[in-house]
């Protein structure tokens, strides 16, 4: 026998100060009630004139609210019966699974592939990214230095131009005015001689890792990363299925004959010669050469991320693992997260000449496009000068920050912890005295206010330093000599 659902339709309150329509607050209120099984296929809805009184809003309110319903096949009506909750979804009813369920649906092993398993099991969560300037958040540029008028400028010029241009989808490979800005600025600043061609734009440099696994690993195959090391790379191979062998480092780089004991078959191997991320030493020219030599041998690949060298302010900087790269095995990526700012989410791949093909393939299979104007403000920005002045500008920045962390360390901090000397870049790294313990010392710093990374958050295998990462690029120079100072006290309580 069909009844009607009047005592739970009567249930529903509209709220009159809402911006948004009565029909709609209705709609959605009977769908959940639909949804949620409070109405069961085959009942009946009262009739539209008495929903009408009992909510205090107009009959054509409510119509419009069941057409919806009845367009979405959640109720049907009846001619000369009434309107009532759809048969279909007797059968049919999406299982109701309750919000602690839902919670631990990525944790459940059959939900998520076996490589998710390895990142949201095996290794500590990211934390969220840094967006605020405070003492000592790293991966962050200086953001009020940025010329942000000049780019403003261009970016409105840019948005005023043809509307195909703007508004439809754009390049996969990248738009072709930013390639030949990157290859001709790689050039000059990097020592690497390439074609246009070669350049693959991405949201990116954690995107381009992602899209590197995606080209050359199968399920499985050894991925040589440095211990400690950089966390998006780690991410963005285990998600392209790689199986991930920590390499230690020592004060030459990575430590290249380990990588031979630990996994000699190795596909790829990803470092960061000009800055190791987080332990900040240059990689010697003769680690460069075993390394080469290594994936020669192996016919493996390198992934040479050099995320931050544009600020070199130790004297002349080492020439990248891509400039002697004879064998043509370096897959050299680059970012304007540091040399710009992170939101633009703008990165690059440079390819070598064998693998330009496949990167071909890929980003035109499954690539739309990075927003063209976008690309095209940071090609003018380039084109005009701009990039050159702002990189020469900040150099300058963060040498006299990086000199007013190392003065305020020597001064206050000396007893718990030696700051390593960096010859570039925005953050450096603090490996700690014997008688403090890291995780003890994070967990105290975060309460007296201070962001550090404990160094165990970059490792995928116990290592043996003891460290924090500290920013110093996006800080304040009063901030960091307070921030020292805030930190001293903390250090001293432990
Ligand atoms: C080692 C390393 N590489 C690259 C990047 C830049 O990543 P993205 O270009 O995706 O912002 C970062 C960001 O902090 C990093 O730490």
């Amino acid at each position: 026998m069909k009844h009607s659902g009047g005592a739970l339709l009567s249930s529903i309150i509209i709220d009159h100060t809402s911006s948004k329509p009565k029909n709609i607050q209705i709609y959605m209120e009977i769908r959940d009630i639909i949804l949620s099984g409070g109405l069961k296929a085959g009942e009946r809805l009262p009739a539209s004139r008495t929903l009408a009184e009992e909510m205090s809003v107009s009959r054509t309110t409510v119509v419009s609210a069941i057409d919806r319903l009845i367009s979405e096949g959640l109720v049907d009506a009846r001619s000369g019966s009434g309107t009532f909750v759809s048969d279909v979804l007797a059968k049919t009813r999406p299982q109701q699974v309750s919000a602690e369920e839902r919670s631990d649906k990525p944790q459940n092993e059959t939900a998520v592939s076996a490589a998710m398993m390895t990142a949201i099991g095996d290794f500590a969560a990211r934390d969220k990214l840094p967006a605020e300037p405070k003492a000592f958040i790293t991966g962050l540029p200086a953001l009020e230095a940025f010329p942000m008028s000049q780019w403003a400028r261009l970016s409105a010029k840019n948005w005023r131009g043809q509307r195909s241009d703007v508004m439809g989808y754009g390049e996969p490979l990248g738009l072709m005015q930013l390639r030949r800005a990157i290859a001709s600025h790689v050039n000059a600043s990097r020592g690497i001689k390439c074609d246009p061609e070669q350049i693959f734009i991405t949201g990116g440099a954690q995107q381009a890792f992602h899209l590197i696994g995606s080209v050359l690993l199968n399920p499985r195959d050894n991925v040589w990363i440095e211990n400690p090391g950089a966390v998006g790379a780690r991410n963005g191979f285990i998600a392209a299925g790689a199986h991930l062998v920590p390499v230690p480092i020592d004060e030459e780089g990575i430590a290249v004959d380990e990588g031979l004991r630990l996994a000699p078959e190795f596909k790829l191997a990803f470092v960061t010669p000009s800055h190791q991320q987080p332990l900040s030493m240059v990689m010697s020219l003769a680690r460069r050469f075993s390394l080469l030599e290594a994936a020669e041998q192996a016919g493996a690949w390198i992934v040479e991320d050099d995320y931050d060298s544009e600020f070199y302010f130790g004297g002349q900087p080492l020439p990248t693992l891509k400039s002697v790269d004879a064998g043509g095995r370096v897959i050299y990526v680059g970012t304007f997260s540091k040399s710009l700012f992170p939101a633009l989410r703008i990165g690059f791949i440079l390819s070598p000449p064998g693998l330009v093909t496949a990167f071909e393939k890929l980003f035109n299979s499954f690539l739309p496009g990075l927003p063209t104007v976008i690309q095209k403000t940071v090609a003018d920005f380039m084109d005009e000068g701009h990039f050159a002045t702002h990189i020469r500008r900040m150099r300058a920045i963060y040498a006299a920050k990086y000199k007013t962390l190392k003065e305020a360390a020597d001064l206050h901090l000396d007893d718990y912890l030696s700051l390593q000397q960096t010859q570039s870049g925005l953050h450096t790294v603090a490996l700690l005295s014997k008688s403090l313990e890291e995780a003890a010392v994070v967990s105290a710093l975060k309460d007296a206010g201070i962001v550090v990374n404990p160094l165990s958050r970059y490792a995928i295998a116990p290592i043996k330093q003891q460290g924090i990462a500290l920013g110093f690029g996006a800080v304040n120079p009063i901030e960091i000599q307070s921030g020292v100072r805030r930190m001293a006290d903390v250090l001293k309580a432990l």
